[in-house]
Order: C-alpha cells, then sequence, then structure tokens
C-alpha cells in the first residue's frame, strides 16, 4: 500500500491536497512518487540526457510549491523523442505550467518549428520565459495566456484543423474529453495525441464515488479504448500516459 497525493485542478489553480490510499503498480514521476524507487531512479541515471536549461528549470520549478504537477523528466524525453521519429514540427501543449516539457518539445522540432503552449496562469509564465531565451527557443514558443479550450477553438476557427504533428493534454482533467475531440481535429492523420495523468496514482482503477476526476478519467481511457478514430498504448510512465494515433 502506497500513500499518495493528489492534486484538483480549478481554473488553473490547485484547489485541494487530498491524501489517498493506492495500490500502486507503477513507481509515478522520478521526482515525485518515484522519487524512491530504486529501479526509476536507475532508469533516469542511465538514459537521461537533460538539455542544461532544461535541468536548470527543473531546479527553478523543485521550488515552486505545486512542483507535483511538473511533468516527469523521463516522460518528457520520451515524448521528446517521438516528435522526433514523426519528424514533428507543429505542436501544442495544453497545460504548460513552468515551461519543463514546452521547452523539450521546442529543443526537439527543427529550427522553424512551432509549440503553441496554453496556460491560464501569468505567474507561471513568467518563471518559464527566461528559460525559453536561456535556451535560445523563444521565438518557437507560442504562449496563449487563456483558458486551454478558448485557444483550441479559435486554432480551429484559424482554419488550422488537421495542421498539427504532436499535441500534449495536460490541464484541468475534467476538460481533457473537450481536449481530446479539439485535438483530434487540430492533429493530422499520423499525429499523435498524449494524454497525461491517465492512472491518476492508480485511482482510475475504482474511482470512488465523490472522485469525480477519477471517475471522469476512466470515463475518457473507456472512451479511448473504443475509439475507431485512432489506434492507442497506455503507458505506466509517469502518471500513466496514452498515446493516441490518428488514423
Ligand atoms: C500538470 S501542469 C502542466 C505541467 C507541464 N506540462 C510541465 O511540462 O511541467 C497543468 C497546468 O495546466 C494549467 N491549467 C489548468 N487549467 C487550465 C486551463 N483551463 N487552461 C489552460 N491552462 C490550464 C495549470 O495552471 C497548470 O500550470
Amino acid at each position: 500500500m502506497a500513500q499518495g497525493m493528489k492534486l484538483l485542478f480549478c481554473s488553473g489553480l490547485a484547489v485541494a491536497l487530498i491524501g489517498v490510499n493506492v495500490m500502486s503498480a507503477f513507481p509515478g514521476k522520478s521526482h515525485s512518487g518515484g522519487k524512491d524507487d530504486p529501479v526509476l531512479q536507475y532508469v533516469v541515471n542511465n538514459s537521461l540526457r537533460e538539455h542544461p536549461v532544461l535541468a536548470k528549470l527543473k531546479q527553478r520549478t523543485l521550488e515552486d510549491r505545486w512542483n507535483i504537477m511538473l511533468v516527469a523528466t523521463e516522460q518528457a524525453q520520451f515524448m521528446g523523442n517521438l516528435m522526433k521519429l514523426i519528424k514533428a514540427n507543429k505542436t501544442l501543449e495544453v497545460g504548460m505550467y513552468t515551461g519543463y516539457n514546452a521547452l523539450n518539445m521546442a529543443l526537439s522540432i527543427p529550427e522553424n518549428g512551432r509549440v503553441v503552449a496554453c496556460e491560464i496562469e501569468n505567474a507561471y509564465v513568467d518563471i518559464a520565459r527566461p528559460f525559453f531565451k536561456e535556451a535560445g527557443v523563444e521565438s518557437k514558443i507560442d504562449v496563449r495566456i487563456q483558458p486551454a479550450m478558448q485557444t483550441l477553438d479559435e486554432l480551429i476557427a484559424a482554419g488550422e484543423a488537421g495542421t498539427y504533428d504532436f499535441i500534449f493534454i495536460d490541464a484541468d482533467k475534467n476538460n481533457y474529453d473537450g481536449y481530446y475531440e479539439r485535438s483530434l481535429q487540430l492533429v493530422r492523420k499520423g499525429g499523435i495525441i498524449a494524454i497525461d495523468n491517465v492512472l491518476w496514482s492508480g485511482l482510475v482503477v475504482n474511482p470512488a464515488a465523490d472522485d469525480l476526476v477519477s471517475q471522469n478519467l476512466d470515463a475518457l481511457n473507456k472512451k479511448l479504448h473504443k475509439d475507431e478514430r485512432i489506434d492507442l498504448s497506455m503507458l505506466t510512465i509517469g502518471d500513466g500516459l496514452t498515446l493516441a494515433f490518428k488514423r
């Protein structure tokens, strides 16, 4: 029995911290749940190749009280490698926080590539920007500070449907279904939608009657399993990552 911590997000702010008991079949993120897992630390020690500015941004982010939201570094690297594999150029992130994954995306795409990064909290964007500049990729990252749903709708209205290569969904969990449906419009055939936190510390296995977030994530997982518009894999990296490949 592992003691897990779970955040609920509302309008971009973490509003509640709840202790939960979860039977854990996976260690979670290497900087939080998997901090004391020797196998996961071995994986990180023997495979993480972190750009020096990413390492600095991680250290800065770990000073933030909500650093549990930071993407797992090993997962960010994996997604960067996937982007290289599919030769991604146009990418999008829903939920940027302090910008670790957005920066890694920018470093993983060509010089003329683009990252649209959705975030609702100015304070997080202010932390991120100097690191984007230091890494020399600030011109690649287009930060949109407003509700992500609005940004996705605007991109669709601007005629960008079918033009994105890679989209990472990692914001407020109760809006995931809306983000997924819009992302499916925006991504090209053969493009990838990566959805974070699909295991939610294992709570999706048997969601409590009053746990709407776990119920919604579980419903989305089950919907994707049957969704004929995509091929998929659900991975136990980080807090659970689903990769949806648009058919
Ligand atoms: C889990 S964090 C993202 C972590 C990030 N991908 C990284 O690389 O570390 C989720 C972020 O989504 C933001 N967020 C929450 N609701 C949002 C919304 N409706 N629109 C845009 N961003 C939102 C939060 O402020 C928070 O920074």
